[in-house]
């Protein structure tokens, strides 16, 4: 594995929240981790410890924006530094009508000379490293099209070109979801699924710029296929599968060789989090949402649906998470909460 080479956790709104990601650290210690999309107006006008407040723990964390014009984009880090955020990321990835209906996200594909001007923006108010998560290509054409004739942006040289124009500005990491964005017709959920992967492109990309960092993601699902991807690219973010079975996480580790893997038994990772738990009822009075990512545990193993019964609101009377937590551990089989 090179010097450079990340393995991530890819920012996912709803999902990858404080909680979320300290549960996953809980599970690796290498991972880095992203916060969920957020757009700078929301870094601007809204709650900003709500919206950036994160436990040292998680950490390496990095911060993902959204917004399509360069002050707010530029104000939002400015405001950020306070937070220490290992590194920035600008989302021009997504594909939801919320975002691309305001040329943000993937729409921002199209407008490699805007992306430019809102990184050098960025890197005027932080030092700390200014990344892009794209897509391999857009297909927007009736979206954009009182902006622009044509805005079927899918070919491999579409890519590169908005790539090398970003460089240009200082970015020297590109995160890269190997399908294109389809920008009307098709939903967010849709958009992860129906465009083919088409992961020669990104490889071609870490070819063709071999002095930029080019990380993949998009349907990796196992540390066989990080370690494919890995053959040909510097760094592989995960998706999905970080929630629909967190305890692969703990395989990460190990495909660092200057570490320790943590191989945390799912009820070491339970202790954990009862521990965690009891601080951020004190903090916060509750802790009902704490848990709603933390589901897949014990996915594919006996127990999972027990385990989502008991952790599932609305939880019964008088009961908190830690007792809940403490109850899961009293009734799940013994060796799969064991096991490592
Ligand atoms: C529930 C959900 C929310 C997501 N939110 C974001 C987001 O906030 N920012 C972003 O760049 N991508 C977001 N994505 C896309 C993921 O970061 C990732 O690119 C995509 O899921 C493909 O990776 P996978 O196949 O490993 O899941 C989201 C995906 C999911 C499933």
């Amino acid at each position: 594995m090179s010097a450079k080479t990340r393995i991530s956790i890819a920012p996912m709104v709803d999902i990858t929240d404080r909680h979320f990601r300290y549960f996953c650290r809980l599970i690796t210690s290498k991972a880095v981790l992203y916060t969920e999309m957020i757009n700078s107006k929301t870094i601007i006008y809204g709650d900003k410890k709500r919206h950036l407040d994160f436990d040292p723990f998680e950490k390496p964390v990095v911060l993902q924006i959204a917004g399509c014009n360069k002050r707010e984009v530029a104000e939002a880090v400015k405001i950020a530094e306070e937070w220490d955020y290992d590194e920035i990321n600008l989302n021009v990835g997504c594909p939801s009508d919320r975002v691309s209906g305001n040329q943000m996200g993937a729409a921002l594909m199209a407008y490699p000379e805007l992306v430019a001007e809102m990184v050098e923006a960025m890197k005027k108010e932080s030092k700390k490293p200014i990344t892009i998560k794209h897509r391999i290509g857009i297909d927007g054409t009736n979206v954009l099209s009182s902006t622009l004739q044509q805005v079927v942006f899918n070919e491999y040289e579409d890519m590169e070109r908005f790539v090398k124009i970003v460089s240009q500005a200082g970015v020297k990491h590109f995160i890269v979801h190997a399908r294109i964005a389809i920008l009307e017709g098709l939903s967010p959920k849709e958009n992860r699924e129906i465009p083919p992967l088409r992961y020669h492109e990104v490889y071609r990309l870490k070819e063709k710029l071999p002095q930029l960092i080019v990380e993949i993601n998009g349907g990796v699902k196992s540390i066989d296929a990080i370690n494919e991807h890995l053959r040909h690219v510097d760094g592989v973010m995960l998706g999905r599968i970080a929630y629909e079975d967190p305890f692969m996480l703990r395989e990460i580790d190990g495909l660092y060789k200057e570490s320790s893997p943590l191989k945390r038994s799912r009820r070491e990772i339970i202790e954990a989090l009862i521990n965690y738990v009891q601080k951020i009822e004190t903090d916060l009075g509750t802790s009902t949402n704490l848990l709603r990512n933390v589901l897949g545990l014990f996915a594919n193993q006996r127990g999972s649906r027990k385990w989502r019964q008991l952790i599932t609101p609305p939880w019964p009377k008088g009961y908190g998470g830690a007792q809940l937590l403490e109850e899961a551990l009293k009734v799940l089989p013994s060796d799969i909460l064991d096991d490592r």
